[in-house]
C-alpha cells in the first residue's frame, strides 16, 4: 500500500489565510510560550493540519539518501496540572465576586463561562494533543516517505522511546496511531525511559543547584516584582475594575494560562484574553523565557550538562546508522521516536547552542531583549519536535539535518553554513568537546563542582 498523495498542492490556499488577523485566533496567540499551540510556529498548518513542503529538505546532491532519523518530541496539549488549576480558581473567584466593568466579555465571563478546570484533570493529555501527534506523524511520513515508510514499520526498524509520564505515554501511542491508521498494522508501546527522557530529575546536582533552590531563578522573581511586571497587573486590575493590590503575580499568570489554554484545548478566544493586550502579553512571554532560560537553558551550566545523556544516545544512534551503512549492513534502527517534555528538549537545544543571545536575559534588561533569539513561544509550542536526520550522499559522504519544528535549521556556530545540511564529520567536530567529555555521571555528581553563584 502507497502513501495517500497529499503534495505540495497544500501550500496554496496560504494567502488566504486571514492569520493574524482571524478572530478565531487570540490576538495574543504567538506570545503563549510552552502553552502555546504548534499551529502558532507553522501557521500554514490551520489551513491544513497535513501540509507539507518537502522543498524545504534541499539535499545538495540527488544522490543523497535519508538513512536514520532521530525525532526527539515533547508531549502535545495537555490540561493544566494542579498547581496551576488551584491559580485559575483564585483568579476566576477574584473575577466573580468582585470585578464591577459592564465590559460584554466581562459580562460573559461571570455569567455565562463555567470554572470547568478541576485539579483530577493534572496535566493529561488533551484530544487536541493526540491530534498533535497523529498528525505530526502523517506529515513526518510525508517529509520523510523512504525512512518513515509501512516497509520499515513492519520491518521492526523503528524504536519509540517514552517518558513514563501519561501525557508522553498517551502521545507516543497518539503518534504510532497516526501511522498505524495510515497503513492498518499493529505495533506494541515501545520502551519507558526516564533516565534518557526525563533526566533533569536523575541530575542530583540540577535538582539541588537549580530545581529545588530558589535563588537558581532571583531574576525571574527580580522580574516579577518590577516595573513592567507590575505594570501588567495594574492594568489587568483597571479591566476588570479591582483595587490594584488584588492583583497578584500569580493572578495574572493565572490569567494568562486562562486565555492560552482555552484556546490550546478547545480552539476559542476567551473573554479571558481581553484581560491583555500585545504589550501586556510580551512582557508575559517575557516572564516565561527568563524562568524557562534560568531553570533549562542558558542561566545555569547544569541546566544544559544535565543532557548529556540524551545528547550522547542520540549521536551514538547515528554512529551506529552510519557504520552499519558504511559497512554495508542495512540499517537496524531507521527511525528513532523519543517523546518527552520540554523540560527535556531545552536543555537539549541548549547544550548544541542553539537560541544563545549574546546577552543573558535579566530581570532589567527586558527592553534590551526585545530582539532575543530565546523565544520559548517559537521553540517550545506543545508538540515541539527535534529532527536529526543522517543521509548517505554517495562516496562515503554522510550528512546531517537538524530540524526543529519541521523547519531546517543550522548547528550554531559551524562554520560551512551554505547548506543546511552539513557534513557528518564536520558536525562531530564542531561537537567535539562534547562528545569526549560531557559525562552525564560526572555532570550531576554533587561537590565536585564549584557552586555557581
Ligand atoms: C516550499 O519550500 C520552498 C523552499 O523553502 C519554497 O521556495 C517554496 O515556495 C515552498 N512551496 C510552497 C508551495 O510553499
Ligand atoms: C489519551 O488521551 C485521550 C484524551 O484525553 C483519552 O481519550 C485516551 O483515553 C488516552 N489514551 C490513553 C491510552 O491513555
Ligand atoms: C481586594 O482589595 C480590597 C481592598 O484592598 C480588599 O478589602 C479585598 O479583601 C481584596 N479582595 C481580594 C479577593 O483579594
Ligand atoms: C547505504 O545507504 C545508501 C543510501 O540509502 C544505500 O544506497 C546503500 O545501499 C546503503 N548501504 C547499505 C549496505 O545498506
Ligand atoms: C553562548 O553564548 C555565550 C556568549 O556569546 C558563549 O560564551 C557560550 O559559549 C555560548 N554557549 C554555547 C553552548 O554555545
Amino acid at each position: 500500500m502507497s502513501l495517500p498523495q497529499l503534495s505540495s498542492v497544500c501550500f496554496s490556499s496560504f494567502a488566504l489565510v486571514s492569520y493574524p488577523d482571524n478572530p478565531e485566533i487570540p490576538a495574543i496567540a504567538k506570545y503563549f510560550s510552552t502553552k502555546g499551540r504548534y499551529e502558532e510556529v507553522n501557521p500554514y498548518l490551520i489551513e491544513d493540519i497535513l501540509a507539507v513542503n518537502r522543498s524545504i529538505l534541499q539535499p545538495p546532491s540527488a544522490q543523497c539518501r535519508q538513512i536514520h532519523l532521530t525525532a526527539i518530541i515533547r508531549h502535545g496539549t495537555r490540561y493544566p496540572t494542579v498547581k496551576n488549576v488551584k491559580k485559575m480558581q483564585k483568579l476566576y473567584g477574584l473575577v466573580k465576586s468582585s470585578a464591577s466593568g459592564q465590559e460584554s466579555w466581562l459580562r460573559e465571563i461571570q455569567t455565562q463561562w463555567t470554572m470547568w478546570y478541576t485539579e483530577d484533570m493534572d496535566g493529561r493529555l488533551v484530544q487536541k494533543g493526540v491530534n498533535d501527534h497523529r498528525h505530526l506523524a502523517v506529515r513526518l511520513s510525508k517529509l520523510f516517505p523512504s525512512l518513515i515508510s509501512e516497509e520499515k514499520l513492519r520491518g521492526g526498524l523503528f524504536k519509540f522511546i517514552t517518558s513514563s509520564k501519561h501525557r508522553c505515554v498517551n502521545s507516543t501511542l497518539s503518534f504510532k496511531a497516526g501511522l498505524t491508521e495510515l497503513w492498518a498494522i499493529k505495533v506494541g508501546l515501545g520502551i519507558l525511559n526516564d533516565a534518557l527522557m526525563r533526566f533533569f530529575e536523575k541530575c542530583t546536582r540540577f535538582v539541588q543547584e537549580v530545581d529545588n533552590n530558589p535563588s537558581a531563578t532571583t531574576e525571574v522573581d527580580l522580574f516579577k516584582e518590577g516595573p513592567e511586571m507590575r505594570r501588567v497587573q495594574e492594568k489587568i486590575a483597571d479591566r476588570l475594575r479591582v483595587p490594584y493590590n488584588n492583583v497578584t503575580d500569580d493572578m495574572a499568570e493565572a490569567a494568562f494560562y486562562m486565555c492560552a489554554y482555552e484556546f490550546a484545548i478547545k480552539t476559542v478566544n476567551s473573554p479571558w484574553c481581553r484581560l491583555f493586550d500585545e504589550v501586556d502579553a510580551q512582557v508575559m512571554e517575557y516572564a516565561n523565557d527568563l524562568k524557562q532560560y534560568w531553570k533549562r537553558g542558558y542561566g545555569h551550566d547544569i541546566n544544559s550538562k544535565s543532557s548529556c545523556i540524551l545528547f550522547h544516545d542520540v549521536f551514538s544512534r547515528l554512529d551506529k546508522a552510519a557504520s552499519e551503512n558504511k559497512s554495508g549492513q542495512q540499517v537496524t534502527e531507521a527511525v528513532t521516536v523519543q517523546v518527552g517534555h520540554a523540560e527535556t528538549l531545552l536543555p537539549l537545544l541548549t547544550l548544541l547552542g542553539f537560541f544563545n543571545d549574546s546577552q543573558a536575559l535579566t530581570s532589567t534588561n527586558y527592553a534590551t531583549q526585545s530582539q532575543r533569539s530565546f523565544r520559548t513561544s517559537h521553540m517550545l509550542p506543545y508538540a515541539a519536535n527535534l529532527l536529526m536526520v543522517l543521509y548517505d550522499c554517495g562516496g562515503d559522504e554522510l550528512r546531517l539535518q537538524p530540524l526543529l519544528n519541521e523547519k531546517p535549521v543550522t548547528f550554531p556556530g559551524l562554520t560551512d553554513q551554505q547548506v543546511s545540511m552539513p557534513l557528518y564529520d564536520d558536525v562531530k567536530e564542531h561537537y567535539r568537546e562534547l562528545l569526549q567529555g560531557c559525562d552525564f555521571e560526572n555532570e550531576c555528581q554533587l561537590f565536585k563542582h564549584p557552586i555557581e553563584v
